[in-house]
């Protein structure tokens, strides 16, 4: 059975993971953050720390050009006989609080000496006395910072922007701090003496445009597709749906629908992606309420959910009314063996308030953003998700 042939020739290619050597549109942003270096790598031995700011929203590539950019700094010191390394962490999965980070930082940039049991500002020290002892440079690069910063309220900006100031004299080997973040909001989060320190080096991405999605998505299609599996008509559509305003531009969304489209198309024995399987899988997986969203919800809210959902299933309808949902509602509690829901209307304004229902009027309550077309489909996926999120 499994004879037929893939669409794929090789779908690792679609993975956001794999970042290729060329990145479309982004020479400019990494032409930008070489510039920053230019004088550094000339006069390393007099070199001082940098710090500098890249914003820019979901899946515009700022993880993927700061590696990039980092390879191509990292060729050039090379060349002029510098022995550069960088440091690239992601606050979110590796950067649990300050300690931890800076273990990260130490055990990345100077594993020689590194050791789990110093003191967060030991570790520094340590990293600067060994950078400047064996005249090696890192390059540090802190990707999530938003993320870190609304989680707690160490100071790592103001003791990451001052490493020049731990052994005075001479460099402190740190040539440059890159903080990456959504946009800059995160500054809320510093106070006046670290927004000081953190300067005024700002990279901006822009979401990407129409064409723009089309260059980096072609390339990526003659990497993963076989050769007239993926037309230029489904291109087209994926970047059409890519720049819609819930999406944004979100590369990483666009290869999602590449890869499943393809996936739908082998499952259903087709030699080539159609406009269908792309607007298939759309419907499915394109859900403006995350399952994070789902998780953060009280039961009670989660009962009410699925007693609106459960309904406007079974009605075929995007709107329905305040007393309908509640005699939904208690047949979902019965069902959960949970008591009947009080104050209804004052967890339905919740849900507003938190942006998972719409309230056109009291008797037009909906879920947010659905499209009537793939209500059912959306419906059912979504039905599920409460329903697992309830355990
Ligand atoms: N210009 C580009 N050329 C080729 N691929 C790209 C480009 N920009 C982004 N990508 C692809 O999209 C994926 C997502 O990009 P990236 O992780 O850099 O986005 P991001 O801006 O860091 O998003 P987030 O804010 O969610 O962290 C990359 O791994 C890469 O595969
Ligand atoms: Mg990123």
């Amino acid at each position: 059975m499994r004879n037929r042939i893939s669409v794929f020739i090789d779908e690792e290619k679609l993975s956001p993971r794999y970042i290729p050597k060329n990145l479309p549109h982004r020479d400019g942003e990494i032409e930008r953050l070489l510039s920053f270096f230019k004088d550094t790598l000339e006069n390393i031995s007099k070199s001082h720390l940098k710090t500098i700011q890249i914003t820019g929203g979901v899946g515009s590539g700022k993880t993927c050009t700061d590696f990039r950019f980092a390879q191509i700094l990292l060729e050039q010191a090379e060349e002029q006989g510098i022995n550069l390394k960088h440091v690239y962490i992601n606050l979110k999965l590796q950067g649990k609080s300050k300690v931890v980070l800076y273990r990260n930082i130490l055990e990345q940039g100077a594993s020689e000496i590194y050791s789990a049991s110093l003191s967060a500002e030991e570790m520094l020290r340590r990293l600067v006395k060994y950078l400047q002892d064996e005249k090696k440079y890192i390059l540090i690069s802190l990707d999530e910072i938003d993320y870190f910063l609304k989680h707690t309220n160490q100071q790592i900006v103001y003791d990451l922007t001052r490493l020049n100031e731990i052994n005075p004299g001479k460099p402190c080997g740190v040539i440059g701090l890159i903080v990456i973040a959504r946009n800059t909001d995160f500054h809320q989060n510093l106070d006046k003496s670290e927004l000081s320190t953190l300067g005024r080096n700002y990279v901006e991405f822009k979401p990407y445009t129409s064409s723009q999605i089309i260059d980096i998505l072609e390339q990526r299609v003659k990497e993963a597709f076989r050769a007239d599996a993926l037309s230029n008509e489904v291109l087209e559509y994926i970047a059409d749906i890519t720049v819609t305003p819930t999406v944004n531009g979100d590369i990483r969304y666009a290869l999602d629908l590449l890869l499943y489209s393809g996936h739908l198309a082998d499952n259903e024995g087709f030699k080539h992606v159609t406009p269908e399987h792309v607007r298939k899988v759309h419907g499915e997986t394109y859900h403006p309420i995350t399952s994070e969203d789902i998780q953060n919800l009280s039961e009670r809210e989660k009962y009410v959910l699925l007693g609106l959902v459960r309904f406007l299933k079974y009605e075929e309808t995007p709107y329905t009314s305040l007393g309908e949902i509640r005699s939904s509602c208690d047949v979902v509690c019965e069902e959960y063996d949970a008591n009947k829901i009080e104050k209804l209307e004052e967890i339905v304004q919740n849900l507003h308030d938190k942006g998972i229902i719409d309230i056109k009027s009291l008797t037009k309550i909906g879920v947010s953003g659905l499209a009537a077309e793939d209500l059912s489909r959306y419906l059912d996926n979504l039905i599920e998700r409460v329903k697992s999120g309830m355990d």
